[in-house]
C-alpha cells in the first residue's frame, strides 16, 4: 500500500425529508447569503426548490437563484454565476440537483474568489480557496456530493474538463433517497453504470498488497449488481435507491482509493464522448468500459481474472486466466445492457468517423500532452484502437 492523506470532511445527513434541514445545515457551516443553484427544471416541477427555500426562509437566510445547468455542465452559466455572487455578495453556494449541478456550484464557488479566469483549474491549477459548498443531492451517480472533483465542458473549443481540490468538497451535502424516485429509468441506469465505473477505476490498481480497498470495492459492486436490477424494476424502492445513494457516496470520495494507483482511462476517454456527443456520462462509460477494460487486460490478466471470480461470479480457469478475465469483462458489459444502456458508438448517438477528432481532443485538446496515463499509457495509435473497438 502506498502512502496517503485523507481528508474527507463532508457532513452527510441521510434519510427522508432531510432536504427541510437546508436552512439548519447552512447556517451551521456560516452561510448568509446564498446562491441556490440548479438544473433545468426537475427540482421546480418535484417541488423540491420550494421546500428548500421555505427552510431557507425559517432560518432568516437571504437567497439569490440561478437555474438552467445542463448535464455536462457548460462555462457560460459558471461566468454568469460568478458575477452573480460578486454583485449580491453571496458566502454560501447551494446546489440542488444531480452532479452537473453540484459540479458547476464547485465551480462558481471557485472562481468567485479568484481573480484570473475560473478555467486556470481545469487547466491543472489546484483550488485552494472557494466559497463554501452544500449540496442537495437528487440523483446517485457521479459522487460529487463527497468529491473534491468538479467536471466543467468549456464551451470555446468543447474541451470537457476536471479541476480539483479540497476546497470544493461540499461542507455538507442532504441525501435523501426519496428524491431520486422521479427519475426517469435511463438516468437512473446511466448513474448506477457511473457508480461501478468509479469503483471499477480504483480496482484497476499497479499498487499490490490492497486487500482492504479491494474486498471494499467488491463488496460496493456486488451491492450494485443486486440493487441496480431492482430498482430499475421497481423505481419506488426506497431501500434499493438508499443502498445505491450511499454506495455511490462511498465510491467515490476515496474511501476505496487510497493508497492505491488508480486508473481512470475509460472517464477520460468518455469526457470526450460526452462533450462531443452531449450523451449522458454514464451511457458514454457503459460503451466505453468494455473496450478499455479489453484493451487492459493483458497488462494485469490476474487482475481481471479476480475481478471475474469475486465479482461476477466466473470459474476461475488456472490454466488460462484469460478466459475468465475475458468472461468477467463480458459479463460486466451484458449487465450494463440488462439495466438499458447502450452497447456501441451508434445506440450512443455518436459516428465512427469522428474518432480521429476524438483522439485528437483526447490527447492534444487544450494543452494535452499527446498521452494519457492510467492502469495503462495510451497513445494515438492505442485510443484509435480503443474507439475503435466501441464500433
Ligand atoms: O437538470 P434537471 O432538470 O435537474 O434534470 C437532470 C438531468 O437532465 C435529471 N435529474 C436529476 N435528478 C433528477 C432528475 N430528473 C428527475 N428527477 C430527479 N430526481 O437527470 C439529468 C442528469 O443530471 P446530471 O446532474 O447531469 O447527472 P449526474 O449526476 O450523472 O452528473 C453528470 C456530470 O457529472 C460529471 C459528469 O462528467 C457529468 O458532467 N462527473 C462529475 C464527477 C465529480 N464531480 O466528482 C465525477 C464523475 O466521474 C463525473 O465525471
Ligand atoms: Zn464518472
Amino acid at each position: 500500500m502506498q502512502n496517503f492523506d485523507f481528508y474527507s470532511p463532508t457532513y452527510f445527513a441521510f434519510g427522508k425529508d432531510t432536504e427541510n434541514r437546508a436552512g439548519e445545515l447552512v447556517k451551521r457551516f456560516g452561510g448568509s447569503k446564498v446562491l441556490i443553484h440548479y438544473g433545468g427544471g426537475s427540482v421546480v416541477r418535484s417541488g423540491l426548490l420550494d421546500r428548500v427555500k421555505a427552510s431557507l426562509e425559517k432560518e432568516g437566510l437571504a437567497f439569490v437563484e440561478l437555474g438552467g445547468v445542463k448535464p455536462n455542465p457548460r462555462s457560460g452559466l459558471v461566468y454568469e454565476g460568478i458575477d452573480l455572487c460578486k454583485k449580491e455578495n453571496v458566502d454560501f453556494i447551494l446546489a440542488v440537483g444531480g452532479g452537473s449541478t453540484i459540479d458547476s456550484s464547485k465551480a462558481i464557488a471557485a472562481g468567485t474568489v479568484y481573480d484570473g479566469d475560473f478555467w486556470d483549474f481545469y487547466q491543472g491549477k489546484r483550488i485552494e480557496k472557494a466559497l463554501p459548498v452544500g449540496t442537495i443531492l437528487t440523483i446517485a451517480a457521479a459522487g460529487s456530493e463527497g468529491s473534491p472533483d468538479s467536471v466543467i465542458t468549456k464551451e470555446d473549443g468543447m474541451f470537457k474538463r476536471g479541476a480539483s481540490g479540497d476546497a470544493i468538497r461540499p461542507k455538507f451535502s442532504i441525501l435523501n433517497p426519496a428524491l431520486t424516485q422521479t427519475l426517469p429509468p435511463y438516468q437512473t441506469a446511466c448513474g448506477i453504470t457511473d457508480i461501478m465505473a468509479h469503483l471499477y477505476e480504483r480496482y484497476l490498481t499497479n499498487t499490490k498488497e490492497v486487500e482492504v480497498t479491494d474486498r471494499l470495492i467488491e463488496g460496493l459492486l456486488l451491492t450494485m449488481i443486486h440493487e441496480g436490477p431492482r430498482v430499475i424494476s421497481d423505481p419506488f424502492n426506497y431501500e434499493a435507491r438508499a443502498n445505491i445513494m450511499w454506495a455511490g457516496m462511498v465510491a467515490h470520495n476515496n474511501t476505496c482509493g487510497v493508497g492505491r494507483s488508480q486508473d481512470w482511462l475509460s472517464h477520460m476517454i468518455e469526457h470526450e464522448l460526452s462533450a462531443l456527443y452531449d450523451c449522458a456520462h454514464g451511457a458514454g462509460l457503459a460503451v466505453t468500459m468494455p473496450a478499455v477494460h479489453t484493451f487492459e487486460m493483458p497488462h494485469n490478466v490476474m487482475r481481471f481474472a479476480q475481478a471475474a471470480v469475486r465479482i461476477w461470479g466466473c470459474q476461475m480457469d488456472f490454466e488460462h486466466p484469460e478466459i475468465t478475465a475475458k468472461a468477467g469483462i463480458d459479463a460486466f458489459r451484458r449487465f450494463l445492457i440488462s439495466i438499458g444502456m447502450p452497447e456501441d458508438l451508434e445506440s450512443l448517438g455518436a459516428d465512427s468517423d469522428d474518432i480521429p477528432k476524438l483522439v485528437n481532443s483526447l490527447l492534444y485538446g487544450d494543452g494535452g500532452s499527446g498521452k494519457i496515463s492510467g492502469f495503462v499509457t495510451l497513445d494515438e495509435d492505442s485510443c484509435t484502437k480503443i474507439y475503435k473497438m466501441m464500433v
